[in-house]
């Protein structure tokens, strides 16, 4: 128990009867969840779920991440209006409740669900309002990304938003967002012009260029920091009748897997300038019966241009086609992405280097090859991105972002790498875990060694280790969203109560990470490798 209050301060003073706790049951006073589950059936009786409903059951299986399933909240509760979540967040910190929110669900690490908590589950809120002549769509956090395309469609319009059918707007956008679209808009947060949020004291608050403009900054990488989003107001685009892409798929091998690893560094690198086609590489390995490895190019050319194939190996798969933005998207959910798996993901930004993505594939083989034969379905991929200057830059007309600054130190183009691991058994959450931190670290110093490293790492890739807001944001734009989180969250309470997401360091005497140390929060999910 000592090295656990030491691990966790918070958690001393919230266990009374520390000694019979174990680890994975409620780590605050259980009267207090007992009351404000009581209170909101109470006011809200249709929208609270208890274990064993089936409404319960449902929302707690349709997370991505096995991680998230194994966590039981005392509660869930489904509002269906902005009020709603405002009465909410008054009940919560009125008796000092944890609890956790959840959109699509889709986030890598166990962040948006709360052991004997409350979990907000915000898929009700799901409006979907397109404003032509405005310019603009009004969306609800809950709605997944299939379902505001589908919308938008009919108005030949589309959104900065998920390249994944089942990704929740509510995550994708509080931690910046990858877009197909982000070659010539930047990032989905970049594209958002008007948040409506629900602050801790149950306030309902619109925050936008004129109204509470360094709300507005912060929230572009606001994760669970400032408040509950209830409405994102987005840009909308001209959707173009078709659009041209699909994947390629080639095997790896030694003689073939650099080159192609070179040609899509120097196709990233010519796309810069014409800003059009995002595209990424993915090496993936994993073992059913025989090895199988894999390189992946995703293609997506907006402007439905047609691209030659990066490698005269014939492929395994080549998909490419010309179709609409709709079916693209729905043709990258992968049927492996299908099977609901445990899984850990690891982030880090490079400068686009060839030699340095075949090393640490290299690499990521010698550390693999023997958990490979004990770890059941274990599959992983090293996915890189290309983040390009005009990417970068599409941010300037829009009052800018946190995060902006940490990628525009490095001149040249850049790759911001995900390394996603998955597997089956919850007994090898340890060495998994492990792993993938091993890899991540190695690869790290290899990318300091060769002058390629870029401090940035990507919230919305991050695993609840990685350093996100000390490392993607610069000294002086992190204490400037200090400032303002204690404006609008004057009692810290939102950093006492709300468990997972990102929690940026400082104010309300949460201990902030040492050297080595978890950086999160998160005390209350089971923590198997304590
Ligand atoms: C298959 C897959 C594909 C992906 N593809 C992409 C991609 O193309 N581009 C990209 O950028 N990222 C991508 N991601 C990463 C994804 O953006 C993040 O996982 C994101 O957090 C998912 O959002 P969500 O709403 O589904 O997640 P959730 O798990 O519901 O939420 C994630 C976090 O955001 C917080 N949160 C959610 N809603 C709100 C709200 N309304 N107000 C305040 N806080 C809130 C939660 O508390 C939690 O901390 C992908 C992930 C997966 C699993
Ligand atoms: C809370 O305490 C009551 C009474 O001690 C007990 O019956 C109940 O199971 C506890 N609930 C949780 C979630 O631990
Ligand atoms: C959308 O575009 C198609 C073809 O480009 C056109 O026929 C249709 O009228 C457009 N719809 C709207 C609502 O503008
Ligand atoms: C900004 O917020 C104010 C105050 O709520 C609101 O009146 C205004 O319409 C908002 N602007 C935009 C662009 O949404
Ligand atoms: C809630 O907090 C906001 C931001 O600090 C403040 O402007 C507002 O007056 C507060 N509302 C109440 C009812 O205390």
């Amino acid at each position: 128990m000592k090295m656990l209050s030491l691990l966790f301060p918070l958690l001393a003073i919230a266990l009374t009867e520390a000694s019979q706790t174990p680890l994975n049951v409620p780590t605050v006073p259980n009267d207090s969840v007992q009351l404000c589950c009581t209170a909101l059936s109470e006011a809200l009786p249709s929208l609270v779920h208890l274990p064993g409903s089936a409404e319960y059951e449902h929302q707690q299986h349709t997370y991505f991440i096995l991680q998230h399933t194994d966590i039981q909240p005392s509660c869930r509760v489904s509002p269906a209006t902005t009020s709603d979540v405002s009465f909410i967040m008054t009940t919560l910190t009125k008796h000092s409740c944890p609890f956790a929110v959840r959109s699509g669900g889709h986030m890598t690490w166990a962040g948006s669900n709360v052991v004997g908590g409350v979990t907000l589950d915000l898929g009700r809120l799901n409006e979907i309002t397109v404003e032509e002549e405005k310019g603009l769509v009004k969306l609800g956090p809950g709605n997944k990304w299939s379902s505001v395309y589908a919308a938008m469609e009919p108005y030949n319009l589309t959104t900065v938003g998920g390249r994944m059918p089942e990704v929740g707007v509510g995550g994708f956008f509080l931690g910046g967002g990858i877009s197909l679209l982000s070659f010539q808009h930047g990032f989905g947060s970049d594209n958002i012009l008007n948040y409506e949020l629900v602050l801790s004291n149950g306030t309902i608050l619109n925050a936008n260029a004129s109204s509470h403009p360094d709300l507005f900054w912060a929230l572009k990488l606001g994760s669970s920091n400032f408040g509950i989003v209830t409405r994102f107001d987005v840009r909308a685009y001209l959707l173009k009748p078709n659009v041209w892409g699909g994947i390629r798929a080639y095997p790896i091998t030694p003689s073939d897997t650099p080159t192609l690893i070179s040609n899509w560094v120097s196709f990233a690198q010519s796309a810069a300038a014409k800003r059009e086609e995002l595209q990424a590489l993915i090496l993936g390995r994993w073992r059913k019966g025989a090895v199988e490895e894999v390189a992946t190019i995703w293609h997506a050319s907006l402007d439905d241009v047609p691209s030659s194939p990066l490698s005269t190996a014939p492929p395994l798969v080549d998909s490419t086609r010309k179709t609409t933005l709709l079916d693209l998207v729905d043709d990258l959910q992968s049927s492996d992405f299908a099977d609901k798996k445990r899984n850990r993901w690891f982030t880090l930004t490079v400068k686009l280097d060839a030699p340095f993505i075949w090393d640490v594939f290299e690499h990521a083989k010698e550390i693999f090859d023997e958990l490979e034969l004990e770890v059941d379905g274990m599959h992983w991929d090293l996915a890189f991105q290309p983040v390009t200057e005009g990417f970068v830059t599409a941010s300037e007309g829009t009052g800018g972002n946190p995060f902006r600054k940490v990628l525009m130190e490095s001149e040249d183009d850049l790759a911001i790498a995900c390394f996603l691991f998955s597997w089956t058994d919850p007994n090898h959450d340890s060495a998994m875990n492990h792993a993938s931190r091993t890899l991540g670290a190695w690869s790290e110093s290899l990318a300091r060694q060769r002058g390629i490293f870029n401090d940035f790492v990507y919230l919305n890739y991050a695993n609840d280790e990685q350093d996100v807001y000390g490392r993607s944001v610069s000294k002086g734009d992190l204490e400037r969203m200090k400032e303002v989180k204690g404006i609008y969250d004057k009692e810290g309470a939102l950093g006492r109560l709300w468990r997972g997401g990102f929690k940026i360091p400082g104010n309300d005497g949460e201990s902030i990470k040492g050297e080595g140390e978890s950086k999160v929060h998160y005390e209350s999910a089971p923590r198997s490798e304590l």
